[in-house]
């Protein structure tokens, strides 16, 4: 299986995944969330790369969640807290979601055979569908503020482990993939800190939204991979 990861969501072009399997990550918080809200039973969670495609997509019934500048939108529902996705909110319900970086990202990828999101929490779940359908696989960081985010790095390199361990072959992977692999296993016992000290992390914190770094810190506590289909992140 070849594997390439892309640092940034401005790096990503559409060719890139012809034919491919993509794995979007946004840790802080796009995709934690996403996944959040899957697990807590939302019927799907519909991307919206802008907050006027947000509010044109809401049909009667559906909550509207995100953020701009990491804050709830003025007349949204939610924010982009996962804490904020419990069963009690969303069970039942259709989610429109816009956020600043991570739902563009998974637009971005919308040519791939398969669309997944991953966080550190579903990594390994999402390894195993990614082995499942059989493409070669993109990794796509989302990042922050058009930069390389070192929280979504850290969550490629454990995706890459856990592709390595359940696949049991070497994986062909490009030079950046490497480097995020190294990464993973340099800082895997300390995954909540390596977050926390990265600027995303940062910029969190002293929003006062500490409790979101905690909630998207926690290795596989999921088992739930939700994957585009048509419009719409469903599990898969
Ligand atoms: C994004 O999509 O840019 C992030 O999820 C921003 C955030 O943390 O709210």
């Amino acid at each position: 299986m070849q594997v390439q990861v892309i640092s940034s969501v401005n790096e990503a072009s559409s060719a890139r995944f012809h034919h491919k399997t993509a794995i979007i990550i946004d840790v802080l918080r796009a995709t934690s969330t996403i996944i959040t809200a899957i697990a807590a039973g939302a019927l799907c969670v519909i991307p919206a790369e802008t907050v006027m495609e947000a509010r044109a997509l809401q049909r009667p019934g559906d909550l509207l969640g995100g953020e701009r500048f990491c804050r709830k939108i003025a007349g949204f529902d939610l924010g982009n807290s996962p804490d904020e996705y419990t069963e009690q909110v969303v069970a039942g319900r259709r989610v429109v979601l816009t956020t600043t970086n991570g739902t563009r990202a998974i637009h971005k990828a919308m040519r791939a055979d398969h669309v997944l999101t991953a966080s550190i929490l579903n990594a390994e779940a999402c390894a195993r569908t990614a082995i499942e359908l059989r493409r070669d696989v993109v990794i796509l960081c989302a990042g922050s503020h058009d930069e390389f985010a070192i929280e979504d790095g850290l969550c490629a390199g454990l995706v890459l482990d856990k592709l390595h361990t359940i696949s049991g072959v070497g994986l062909e992977m490009d030079d950046f993939g490497t480097a995020m692999l190294a990464l993973y296993r340099h800082r895997s016992t300390l995954i909540r800190e390596t977050i926390t000290n990265g600027m995303t992390g940062k910029r969190l914190l002293k929003l006062g939204m500490k409790r979101d770094i905690e909630a998207c810190s926690s290795v596989d506590i999921y088992q739930v991979v939700p994957r585009l289909n048509g419009d719409l992140l469903m599990r898969a």
